[in-house]
């Protein structure tokens, strides 16, 4: 149905919550760009506002920014191409989460697992914006009337809320379809990379210790070591792929070089059944360096130019208030605003 009214449109966005890693990679950027590839409409994000969910020193936080747009930049986003911008640029995005903080309910809210999992037992002392951030990250979403959403498996739940605030929007205001459904897309070998200390927790910016992610400003020795001291088992490659199913700290290293190298996790197991740690962790080593050393040479090079980095994202932001103002426009009149004729 939505598809039929709506043009496909593409937004996703990455928070600059410190450096980025393997994980926002291979399970986001990676993806972006290969979406940019076909042609479709995207909109790639800096998502500067859902960063300040959690204390942000503001000098470090235009750092982080500076950060993820040169990751998108030197993996290969083209602003030529996509919509590159930061979320604070386009103040339409916190007007829109308001009212979806009106339109969502607590108890959708209430069973976010990523809320849990951040809150853990100090709940009562997170900021309200760290719980209501979902209906945030609907705003972006839906203020493009994007369709599809590529993200990574632990940003599937809030792609399910933000199709739920979109139909009770819809359903309230009396506007059928004016709001699209969206679509999660959580595609390939690498929609969650895990730690490499503990193969049950996803790998992430924040994590106790830098030995358990790839860092994508890592260099070739620091990688290399890294996967070294990866944890693992004592049993080499399988046979096939399903051996991997309840080994997670070895299935995510094959998980990651099939990534990394294009190929489907079974070639990669095929290519090396029977091999030892000693002989696919070097291989792995090599294989992300041959592929990240040159993103993280262009991130670099970047970063050294800020002012740069501000212009490709004031006229990335230019055009994302082009197709956000009109949107966030009729939403107002559907809400009953009065505005100015
Ligand atoms: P964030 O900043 O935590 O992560 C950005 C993207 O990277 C993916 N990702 C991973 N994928 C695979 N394995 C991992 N270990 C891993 N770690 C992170 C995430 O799934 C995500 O796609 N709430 C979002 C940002 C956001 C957003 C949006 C995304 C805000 N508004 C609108 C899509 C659409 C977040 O915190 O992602």
């Amino acid at each position: 149905m939505t598809q039929l009214v709506h043009t496909p449109r593409v937004f996703s966005g990455i928070k600059p919550s410190g450096g980025l890693t393997l994980g926002n990679y291979l399970g986001a950027i990676k993806r972006f760009v290969e979406t940019q590839e076909t042609g479709v409409e995207t909109l790639y994000c800096v998502v500067d506002m859902h960063a300040i969910t959690v204390w942000q020193d503001p000098a470090e936080l235009r750092t982080a920014t500076h950060e993820v747009a040169a990751g998108y930049l030197a993996a290969g986003i083209d602003p030529a191409k996509s919509i590159l911008f930061n979320q604070s640029q386009v103040s339409a995005h916190a007007e829109l989460g308001w009212i979806f903080n009106c339109v969502a309910r607590v108890g959708w809210m209430n069973r976010m697992t990523q809320f849990k999992e951040k809150a853990g037992k100090n709940a009562e002392k997170q900021s309200l914006g760290l719980y209501a951030y979902p209906s945030l990250m609907a705003a972006d979403i839906l203020l493009y009337h994007a369709t599809h959403v590529p993200v990574g498996e632990d940003q599937k739940q809030h792609v399910e809320l933000t199709r739920d605030i979109a139909n009770k929007f819809n359903h309230d205001f009396k506007a059928p379809d004016f709001f699209p459904v969206p679509e999660p897309v959580i595609e390939g070998p690498a929609t969650r990379v895990m730690n490499l200390r503990d193969g049950t927790k996803k790998m992430s910016k924040s994590g106790e210790s830098d030995m358990e992610r790839i860092n994508m400003l890592d260099d070739a020795a620091t990688i290399a070591k890294k996967f070294k001291k990866a944890r693992t088992d004592p049993d080499g490659i399988p046979e096939t792929y399903d051996d991997l199913s309840d080994r997670p700290e070895a299935r995510n290293l094959v998980d990651i070089y099939a990534s990394l190298a294009d190929k489907t996790p079974q070639d990669v197991v095929a290519e090396y059944a029977g091999a030892g740690w000693g002989k696919f962790k070097p291989a792995l080593a090599d294989v992300a360096v041959e592929k990240l050393a040159p993103i993280s040479d262009e991130m670099k090079r970047y970063m050294d130019d800020p002012a740069e980095i501000d212009r490709i994202l004031a006229v990335g932001g230019d055009k994302a208030r082009a197709i956000a103002d009109p949107i966030l426009a009729k939403t107002y009149d559907l809400v009953g605003f009065v505005r100015p004729k």
